[in-house]
């Protein structure tokens, strides 16, 4: 979401590319620059031309990531962003998180092998050093594309032991897949799914104090990232 992106592009001080890097139809927004000697780009999903907001889910996902694969050829994906977090996992309001892997919680297709594809389990980047040297939490993060989640899903959540609940890193897994990009999650903790709060209020009070930390976050990683083989991290 915008609001994620904004108070990350103004610390970077990145600048919308013009030209554009990615073309309309494709509604993603584009923004780069230096960040420590690394080219940092970030994609914005764009907002909806009907709706109005911010385009959000597992569709507009992996259309960005594909095409900003595409014209970026980076040498690793940072999905960044807020999510909901379990507190039986160890999530509190506020807290960021690396992911370790991603699962789909919505995708239910009970027929053989469709299942295992359904739930598209993938390991994300191993950042054991970042993680340490920057003191953050980690754990699975899982996709779907509701704010809300039925039994089933919590079920899925529960047995794959999800930390974190959000709307479209497994997309972005799988488009990163197809082009052999390494992955990590940053994540923001908005709300508690495993609280007892109303997930939109608890989401709204929190987005802003969420988007800060990871502005604050973000840039660190940034600067241990710099300098180092993917194996170092
Ligand atoms: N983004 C922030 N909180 C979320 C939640 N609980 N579910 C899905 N996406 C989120």
């Amino acid at each position: 979401m915008e609001a994620e992106a904004k108070p990350l592009i103004q610390t970077l001080e990145l600048k919308e590319d013009v030209p554009a890097k990615i073309v309309g139809p494709a509604p993603c927004v584009t923004f780069s620059g230096e960040h420590q000697g690394l080219s940092v780009h970030v994609v914005w999903n764009g907002r909806c031309k009907d709706h109005g907001v911010d385009n959000v889910g597992t569709v507009p996902a992996s259309l960005s990531t594909y095409l900003a694969v595409l014209a970026f050829k980076p040498d690793v994906v940072i999905s960044a962003g807020t999510c909901g977090g379990f507190k039986a996992q160890g999530a509190a309001i506020g807290d960021v998180f690396l992911g370790t892997a991603v699962i789909n919680h919505d995708r239910r297709i009970p027929l053989p092998s469709f299942d295992k594809y359904g739930l598209g389990h993938a390991q994300l980047l191993a950042t054991p050093h970042l993680q340490a040297a920057l003191g953050l939490k980690s754990g699975v993060v899982s996709s779907g594309n509701s704010l809300d989640y039925t039994d089933k899903c919590m079920e899925i959540m529960t047995a794959h032991g999800a930390a974190l609940k959000e709307m479209e890193a497994a997309a972005i897994a799988w488009a990163c897949a197809l082009y052999k990009v390494p992955l990590m999650c940053v994540k923001a903790v908005t709300d508690i799914v495993d609280g007892d709060r109303p997930t939109a209020e608890e989401f709204l009070e929190n987005l802003h104090s969420a988007a800060a930390a990871l502005q604050s976050t973000l840039p660190k990683v940034l600067g241990y990232l710099a300098g180092k083989e993917l194996a170092q991290l």
